[in-house]
């Protein structure tokens, strides 16, 4: 154990606690009000932070964590705002950072701390990057608009008959303010009838499915109207293999084009509306649309989040003549962990017309924003 080391931290966790029970109040001016944001933030902030808030040296505050640069906009962009203000008034361990960020509740009010987050906020000045409130939560099947760092494994299972269990990791990786890579490793697990056994007789087959890469790009983003517009292109290698039902026969590709609008009272709705043309004989193109409504509440006012979404799905071959399916998937995503960057959503899609031959499906997953920490930190 390092005895010096631990001895000051807890030292100083204890003072700033105590601090920030009693002390911090003291040390604030009286006109609070009267301040402007930039100077309410000098006044709370700044002695850590420091004056432009890029944060203070380590050697200068005297602990050990290091302080975020609000200048950054890689970093301070994506966090949303209610994030931030609840972390100025309840401290750090809120969401499920260190006790040296210590809690304002006392001294300031929320509006106050409000003030403040949107002084720092304005500390990035470069706009071409999408602010973290437009990061909408992810739906079951649609793909958002907003760029993202992020691990998500998928998993699908047929609720009757034939069974059929699959799913994929997602790895999706920013690049530059608005673009985005992604890399979809799709795996499955299939019942298929057993050659060599008898009439009936049933194996399990595994396997990896087919690999998707993607990019993403968000052509349009306004914080002000709560609306943020993007185009992205997939292509399908056919890597999966195709006896086992995991795969297609060959090369396919996709576009799509992702639309997301903040409603009032913490709703919004999401639009993913796109095609699919194989490269390969006997494929058809297809056509896909999606469509998301859901909305945020929070456990008491700083806690967990839970986002009950209904999508609708409408999905057809372009060749004329064939019907189109319609799925509906009620879900709920839920965050998982006290900072909140380890989600997850369940729901089941239920096949709403064409129903013979489609069964409904249990889906779901688990998502780690990893730009926030490990999947082990914050909780
Ligand atoms: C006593 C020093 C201190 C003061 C005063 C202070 N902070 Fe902090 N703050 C920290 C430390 C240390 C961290 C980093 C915590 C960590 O990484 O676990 C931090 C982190 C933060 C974060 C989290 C950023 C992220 O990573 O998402 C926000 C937001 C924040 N502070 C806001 C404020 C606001 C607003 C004020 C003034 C009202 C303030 N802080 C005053 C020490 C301080």
């Amino acid at each position: 154990m390092r005895w010096d080391g631990s001895f000051w931290v807890l030292g100083l966790a204890i003072l700033a606690t105590c601090v920030g029970a009693t002390g911090l109040a003291a040390q604030l001016p009286d006109d609070l009000d009267e301040l402007s944001d930039a100077a309410l933030y000098e006044a709370a902030c700044a002695n850590c932070h420091g004056q432009d808030g890029r944060g203070l040296d380590r050697a200068l505050v005297g602990f050990e964590e290091a302080l975020p640069d609000f200048t950054d906009c890689d970093f301070a962009a994506r966090e949303p705002e209610s994030d931030w203000i609840a972390i100025g008034h309840e401290g750090g361990p809120v969401r499920g950072f260190s006790m040296m960020m210590p809690a304002f509740g006392e001294a300031l009010s929320v509006e106050q701390v409000a003030r403040v987050v949107r002084h720092i906020k304005s500390l990035c000045t470069d706009p071409s990057w999408p602010r973290g409130k437009l990061n909408l939560p992810r739906a079951l099947l649609a793909e958002k608009a907003f760029p993202e760092d992020e691990w998500v494994t998928e998993v699908g299972a047929s609720l009757d008959g034939d069974g059929a269990v699959d799913g994929a990791f997602v790895w999706e990786q920013r690049f530059g303010p608005r673009s985005q890579l992604e890399v979809v490793i799709p795996y499955g697990w299939a019942e298929l009838p057993d050659a060599g056994g008898g009439a009936g007789a049933t194996d399990w087959v595994s396997g990896f499915g087919d690999l998707v890469l993607g990019v993403k790009h968000t052509f349009y983003h306004s914080s002000e109207a709560g609306r943020i517009f993007a185009l992205g292109a997939e292509v399908v290698l056919p890597t999966g293999d195709e006896t086992k039902g995991l795969g297609a026969d060959g090369t396919k590709a996709e576009a799509f084009a992702s639309f997301g609008q903040i409603l009032p009272s913490d709703a919004f709705v999401q639009v993913q509306l796109g095609g699919e043309k194989p490269f390969y004989d006997g494929g058809e193109n297809e056509a896909f649309a999606r469509v998301v409504l859901g909305r945020t509440f929070t456990s008491g006012r700083w806690g967990r989040s839970w986002t009950p979404m209904v999508e609708l799905q409408a999905k057809r071959e372009l060749e004329g003549g064939v019907p189109t399916p319609l799925d509906i998937v009620p879900q709920m995503q839920f965050s998982l962990n006290t900072r909140q960057h380890v989600l997850g959503n369940i729901g089941v899609l239920i096949p709403a017309t064409e129903t013979s031959g489609r069964s409904a499906r249990l889906l779901a997953y688990v998502l780690l924003d990893w730009f926030d920490g490990g999947f082990f930190e914050g909780w």
